[in-house]
């Protein structure tokens, strides 16, 4: 059987063919990130403009990297939310078209879902229950999967992301878009103990995070120190606040992981990419001893792979996909 995925909720336009045992054929990731980068974040109309102009390509350039045709695909598999709106429905309206036109299957796919089951891709037989914490752009949350695809939401952020935190430190600093990868290849030249920022606590015991506090703490003092690429604080001001959310992210690891006992860990997201995050999640793991599980970092930012093997995984489970359209897109859920 031949999945096609198609992903276009945010800023990459993407498509992969997967297959039944979530080996992947070809993965296709356009970014748009030169397109954003001189406005410093995301600007929803021109991910929506490019997504457009971008869809056709991506898909036949998928195809031919698979060495198959469109006749050999037996199910569509496309990202319906969380996302920007705009976006989503570039990729939903052409998958819809696609199935119609080829009569076959369209499966609705969730982005945060299908980031948790990225890790099956290179891991197919990873061990209930899990644990996943999902790190991104807009997203900073804990799930814990007792069965396969019995997602339990543990706690999210209430404010901003832990990757929105890292970009707009970025932003402010001038280090581009986006800032995640920057800070993370800047950091590791410095001392994160010199600037400690604490840890928000949640009154009321809840595993939800809270990244404002961080991020409005890390300006004040770029405003403090006046801080530049030049400064001679600089480096370690980074290592200090990157240090900070890596201890943050594990600190509420650790606590959902004394409620609901897993014995497999994922993380996975965006900000899964950074180097310091993938040691400590790996090292905190191997204390618990318990099994970590982080996908390559071509896999943890937005692709296509992903949406198509959380359909593979729907697919085992006995999802019977109909050929019914009527699917609609969903920013928030
Ligand atoms: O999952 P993703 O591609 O998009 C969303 O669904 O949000 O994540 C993008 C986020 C951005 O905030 C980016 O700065 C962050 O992932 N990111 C990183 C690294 N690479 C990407 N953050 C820290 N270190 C990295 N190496
Ligand atoms: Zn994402």
């Amino acid at each position: 059987m031949k999945i096609l995925g198609i992903e276009t909720s945010c800023d990459e336009t993407s498509a992969a063919v997967l297959d039944e045992e979530f080996n992947i054929l070809s993965s296709v990731v356009l970014s748009q990130d030169e397109v954003h980068a001189p406005f410093g974040g995301i600007v929803p109309e021109l991910a929506s403009r490019q997504h457009v102009r971008s869809i056709g390509y991506i898909v036949s350039e998928t195809m031919e990297r698979a060495q198959i045709g469109l006749l050999d695909i037996d199910i569509l598999a496309v990202t319906q939310g969380p996302g920007l709106i705009g976006s989503l429905l570039v990729g939903l309206s052409y998958a819809k078209g696609l199935a119609y036109s080829l009569d076959i299957p369209l499966v609705a796919i969730d982005h945060l879902e299908s980031h948790v089951y990225s890790a099956f891709i290179e891991n197919p037989d990873i061990a209930y229950p899990i644990l996943a914490l999902l790190v991104s752009g807009g997203h900073t949350s804990l799930y814990s999967l007792p069965r396969s695809l019995d997602f339990c939401l543990l706690g999210k952020t209430r404010d901003d992301a832990a990757g929105e935190a890292l970009d707009k430190i970025a932003k402010f600093l001038s280090l581009g878009y986006p800032g995640g990868p920057v800070i993370d290849r800047l950091a590791a030249q410095g001392d994160p103990k010199r600037f400690a920022f604490s840890l928000p606590q949640m009154s009321d015991g809840s595993l939800d995070f809270s990244f404002s506090g961080f991020k409005t703490a890390g300006l004040r003092l770029i405003k403090e120190l006046q801080l530049s690429r030049d400064h001679p604080d600089f480096i370690d001001f980074l290592a200090g606040f990157e240090s900070s959310v890596i201890k943050y992210l594990l600190h509420n690891l650790d606590r959902a992981v004394q409620a609901v006992a897993p014995v497999s860990l994922i993380l996975c997201g965006g900000v899964a990419r950074n180097s310091k995050l993938r040691i400590a999640f790996e090292g905190y793991a191997d204390r618990q001893k318990l099994s970590a599980y982080i996908p390559s970092p071509s896999l943890c930012t937005d692709n296509a792979a992903m949406v198509a093997a959380l359909a593979v995984e729907k697919l085992r489970q006995g999802l019977e996909p109909g050929l019914d359209l009527s699917i609609n897109a969903y920013p928030r859920r």
